[in-house]
């Protein structure tokens, strides 16, 4: 069986937790393999509605082996209180391992993600506020704590002392709040790791026996390709990488493994937090995207902004990505809309082009240029197979497979697992 790698391919949010839900029945493992709990990953499925920010989504499944990978950062805190609200509705953890060598978000990245935020004032970057940017950033600096460092307190308390040294100056000297205590911490995090220790593991070999058996893996993504920090809209970006390619550093598998690459886009386009979106609408029309979809973020509750599909962004992440195909989520939200558009190119100073600028001020200065299509004007909520698509419902999920250069191989048109049409096998 085959490895799969499941992908945002816009500004996240596309729906990547209902598919990796979906797709997991078919799996023995998932793997999350970047980000933190930045990400909120929404599923609805026969044991109720979830909103998981840290645990893969295969995690109802009682068959499926769930690792947080060494690319996640996490908070150990809110892992403990994700696992304790699945177990008080019934949903065995026993099957969630943690890589040894995934990075730990500490109370100072906390601090220092909400005043860097503050400290950028108009140019503040719109973070989810939860200290991943930072932990990323001491994970560059070799400055981080790992999951692993939780299993020898003695090895910690040495660890957190070099590091806290470092970060009390930062506190202290430059933002002007009071340093940390080593004490404080130390033990804060010793609980933190006698109750995540039976879950803490050499993950690698676990995914490689899984592999050796031909068992399906899937590889679960956070964030979008726009959101990858050396794509995406930088700096407005997440901190750690999105793509495929981060499939492979992030659950320490090669390349060569991996089968599949299943990109997840929305039938439409949205974005939480600062930077250039092309197609943003600043109308009703987009006011009524976010009403209909509910488009206010899993995990800080802000508005999305929302817009037309923008097909050029679109065919940039599937090119960066490599997709084998695409999920296209939330068809049944256009359900209602007369007519609609996708974004086939920009216009840039007078000239129309169809590559995804690098700079944020050519792209901030990009018109879209849109193709108009009709809209179908018709429930496909309880529609479960293709051919039963409205005729104009079909036509859009051909020119976004075209425009995007992607098979399409999944149409969901509602949030519960069943509310999905097959329109090829992805395997
Ligand atoms: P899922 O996995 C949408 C955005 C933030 C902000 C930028 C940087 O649910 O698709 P960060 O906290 O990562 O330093 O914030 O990235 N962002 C997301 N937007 N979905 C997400 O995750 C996101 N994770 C981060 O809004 O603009
Ligand atoms: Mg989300």
């Amino acid at each position: 069986m085959p490895v799969v790698a499941i992908v945002g391919a816009q500004w996240g949010d596309e729906g990547k937790g209902r598919v990796v839900d979906m797709l997991a029945q078919q799996a023995r493992m998932v793997v999350r393999f970047s980000g933190g709990d930045n990400a909120g990953h929404s599923v609805v499925n026969p044991h109720g509605e979830f909103k998981l920010h840290l645990i893969p989504s295969g995690i109802f499944d009682p068959g499926v082996v769930c690792i947080i990978g060494n690319g996640v950062a996490i908070n150990p805190k809110v892992l403990i209180g994700e696992i304790d609200r699945l177990n008080e509705r019934g949903v065995d953890t026993g099957q969630l391992f943690i890589s040894d060598r995934a990075h730990l978000i500490m109370p100072y990245h906390l601090l220092l993600d909400g005043m860097e935020e503050e400290a950028r004032g108009g140019k503040a970057l719109g973070t989810t506020l939860k200290g991943v940017g930072p932990a990323f950033t001491d994970k560059a600096a070799r400055l981080g704590v790992r999951a692993g460092d939780l299993l020898d307190k003695k090895a910690l308390k040495e660890r957190l002392g070099t590091v806290l040294e470092y970060k009390n100056v930062i506190l202290a000297k430059v933002y002007g709040v009071k340093p940390l205590s080593l004490d404080e911490v130390y033990t804060q995090y010793c609980r933190y790791g006698e109750r995540l220790a039976p879950h803490i593991r050499e993950t690698t070999i676990m995914v490689d026996e899984a592999l050796g058996r031909r068992e399906m893996v899937i590889l679960e993504g956070a964030q979008g390709a726009l959101l990858d920090p050396d794509f995406g809209t930088y700096p407005y970006t997440t901190s750690s990488s999105p793509l495929a390619g981060g499939a492979c550093l992030g659950a320490g598998l090669g390349p060569t493994k991996i089968d599949r690459v299943l990109g997840v886009y929305k039938a439409y386009c949205s974005r939480v937090g600062s930077g250039p979106m092309t197609t943003e609408l600043k109308d009703e029309t987009g006011d009524l995207i976010r009403e209909r979809a509910h488009e206010y973020g899993t995990t800080t509750g802000r508005p999305r902004r929302c817009g037309w599909f923008d097909a050029v962004a679109a065919r940039f992440s599937s090119r960066i990505n490599g997709l084998t195909g695409a999920a296209v989520t939330r068809l049944d939200i256009l359900d209602i809309l007369p007519g609609l558009k996708i974004c086939v190119g920009y216009e840039l100073d007078g000239k129309t082009i169809d590559y995804f600028p690098a700079s944020i001020t050519e792209l901030a200065r990009c018109k879209p240029v849109y193709e108009e299509l009709p809209g179908w004007q018709a429930p496909t909520t309880e529609i479960r197979s293709y051919e039963q698509l409205p005729l104009e419902a079909r036509r859009y999920v051909t020119r976004l497979e075209e425009l995007i250069s992607c098979p399409v191989n999944l149409i969901c048109v509602g949030p519960e697992r069943a509310q999905a049409i097959e329109k090829a096998p992805i395997f």
